[in-house]
């Protein structure tokens, strides 16, 4: 199947990563989210990433421009219905994801792919809830997504050779680098990445030393671009939370549990870059 025409539902900083990387790549994008302010956000935040790019010379200011135009904007469900593949961004809980795929199967085209960039729910769950679960497929990409080269394809249980081919030939076209992962709670990415920025959380709630320290042995010991409390920062706080709590629930292993330490950090709202806090301090914060 040859994919044109992209929909991208939620306009967060993966959704409207995820819209950039499509509309650069020459791909016809919808963009949606359910108030006019936050798809406002997400253009803005397509801008200021191209701006970035055209900076550097990455893209030239008319590519800048037409892949700007390439993204249109809605606030209702209703421009997807001659859509190719459908990306999910919306927040990660599952019944919220489980009843968007059931409105989508009633609006999209019957051969259309319904894909979720979610980071850790079962796949395979949210497939259930779609009348086409053969043709919904896990499209996981990462923070942040102009420069993040990896697309995890998850595979649900469902899930056909045919469409796993589609969706590895699209990354392809859009400059990332897929493989493909059988579903499982967290993938592969998330299951070990975010069991170690616990870690570091623990480490800190153990009074090992401080944030700027954590960050900087392992920068220096690891070899990680930037340390395991400033990448749960640029993740966000809630989201480590979140795919936490799924780990912990879906393995019923207690090696998942949530440092206390998130839990406190999110109970104050400090949930890292997008609140100007988390372990370490943002702009004016
Ligand atoms: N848009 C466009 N370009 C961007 C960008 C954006 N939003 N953010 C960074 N860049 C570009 C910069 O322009 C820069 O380009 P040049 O190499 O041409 O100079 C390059 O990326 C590097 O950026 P910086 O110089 O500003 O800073 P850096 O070298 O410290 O890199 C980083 C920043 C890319 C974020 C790097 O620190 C990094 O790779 N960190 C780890 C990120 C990571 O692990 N992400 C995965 C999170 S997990 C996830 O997302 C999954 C989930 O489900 C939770």
């Amino acid at each position: 199947m040859e994919i044109q025409k992209v929909g991208v539902v939620g306009a967060g900083v993966m959704g409207s990563g995820i819209a950039q990387a499509f509309a650069v790549a020459g791909y016809d994008v919808i963009m949606a989210d359910i108030k006019e302010e936050f798809v406002a956000k997400g253009l803005a935040t397509v801008q200021k990433s191209l701006d970035r790019m055209a900076a550097r010379d990455k893209i030239t200011a008319a590519d800048k421009d037409a892949a700007l135009a390439r993204i249109r904007t809605t606030t209702t469900l209703d421009p997807f219905a001659d859509r190719d593949l459908m990306v999910e961004a919306v927040l990660e809980e599952e019944e919220l994801k489980r009843t968007l795929f059931r409105e989508l199967d009633v609006i999209c085209r019957g051969d259309a792919i319904l894909a979720t960039n979610t980071s850790s729910i079962s796949v395979t769950k949210i497939a259930a809830a779609s009348r086409r679960p053969e043709r919904v497929v896990g499209m996981h990409f990462f923070n942040p997504v102009p420069v993040m080269k990896l697309v995890e394809i998850i595979r649900a249980l469902q899930t056909s050779d045919e469409v796993c081919a589609t969706i590895d030939e699209v990354s392809r076209a859009i400059g990332k680098t897929p493989h493909t992962i059988k579903d499982s709670y967290g993938f592969v990415v998330n299951r070990v990445l975010i069991l170690m920025i616990n870690e570091a959380i623990n480490c800190l709630y153990e009074g090992l030393t401080e944030p700027e320290e954590i960050d900087a042995v392992m920068r220096l010991g690891a070899n990680h671009p930037m340390g395991p409390l400033a990448l749960a920062d640029l993740i966000g706080l809630d989201v480590v939370l979140n795919i936490m709590g799924t780990l912990y629930d879906g393995f019923d292993d207690p090696k998942y549990r949530p440092s206390p330490l998130l839990k406190q950090m999110v109970d104050a709202g400090y949930l890292g870059r997008k609140t100007g806090r988390g372990f370490h301090k943002y702009g004016d914060a």
